[in-house]
């Protein structure tokens, strides 16, 4: 069976929720997780943004709703996925992803820039599986993927928050995979190197201020130093998402895939 633009329709039927989904990877992940067949839920904070990707995947044929939701908020995980089930039913597949943190140095963080990204790059993965987990264990499947960096990996300079806390959603992912490996439902993250997205066109803007070049120097310099000589794409990120989604990846758990043109330069 085959789906939009050709894709096997190996997700055919199964409700996937797609967090911080208006732009970005998070788009990008609901959009090819649809052309596989899945019904997708799209969240992000709201407004237009996220009304134009609802439309936008209508439009590719999807069977698609949208809730929105701010994730730094510590009862909207629970809210959200309340909502999605009552439209589509139990979430089968979840994409955890949402906005990076603020761009500074671990010299300038307060106590205040900790506790906001602790709500908003941590606890809302937790929080988000806390809510998918039961109706996944209870069916016997599942897939969670969470959408990291590789930050977690090898620290990038002036991302202190993101170096910090990336980690640490690995480190329970780890622990959860172990948990429930034996119920049918994987746990896994793809861990993203330079994409062109808006986030990316963000930190080139915040670079620049800084070195007095343009932000695009930033991003050919930041290509420049990646071993496939080029920032990558949302979709190359997406194909990721998709394939620890399907059924292919039944014994993949507890995995960190880097999708990064070979940027990392870790064994491990
Ligand atoms: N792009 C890269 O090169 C790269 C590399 C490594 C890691 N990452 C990480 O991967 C994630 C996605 O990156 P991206 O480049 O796609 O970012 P992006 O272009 O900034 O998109 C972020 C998405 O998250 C949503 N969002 C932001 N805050 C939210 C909140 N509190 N609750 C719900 N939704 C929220 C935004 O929608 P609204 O504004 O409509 O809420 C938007 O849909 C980020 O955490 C980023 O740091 C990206």
């Amino acid at each position: 069976m085959s789906g939009a633009a050709g894709f096997v329709a190996d997700l055919e039927g199964r409700v996937a929720l797609v967090t911080g989904a208006s732009a970005g990877l998070g788009l990008a992940s609901a959009r090819a997780l649809a052309a596989r067949g899945a019904r997708v839920a799209l969240n992000s904070r709201g407004g237009a943004r996220l009304e134009e990707a609802r439309r936008l995947l209508a439009a590719d044929g999807a069977d698609v709703v949208a809730v929105a939701a701010d994730l730094s908020e510590a009862d909207a995980a629970a809210h959200l996925v309340g909502e999605v089930e009552g439209e589509l039913g139990a979430v089968e597949v979840l994409v955890a992803n949402s906005g990076g943190p603020p761009v500074k140095r671990a010299v300038d963080l307060d106590d205040a820039d900790w506790a906001a990204a602790i709500d908003g790059t941590f606890l809302f993965v937790p929080r988000l599986c806390r809510a998918v987990l039961p109706s996944m264990l209870e069916r016997g499947w599942g897939r969670v993927i969470a959408i990291n960096s590789v930050s977690a990996r090898q620290p990038i300079p002036g991302l202190a928050l993101s170096n910090a806390l990336r980690p640490a959603v690995l480190g329970y992912l780890k622990t959860l995979s172990r948990e429930i490996a034996a119920h049918g439902v994987t746990v896994n993250a793809v861990l993203p190197g330079h994409t062109l997205t808006e986030r990316q066109q963000e930190l080139a803007r915040a670079v620049a201020k800084e070195t007095g070049q343009t932000p695009d120097e930033i991003l050919a310099e930041r290509a420049a130093g990646i071993p496939a000589q080029r920032i990558g794409s949302p979709a190359e990120l997406a194909a990721a998402v998709c394939f620890l989604a399907s059924p292919a990846a039944s014994y993949v758990t507890g995995q960190f895939l880097a999708v990064d043109g070979g940027l990392l330069q870790g064994l491990l």
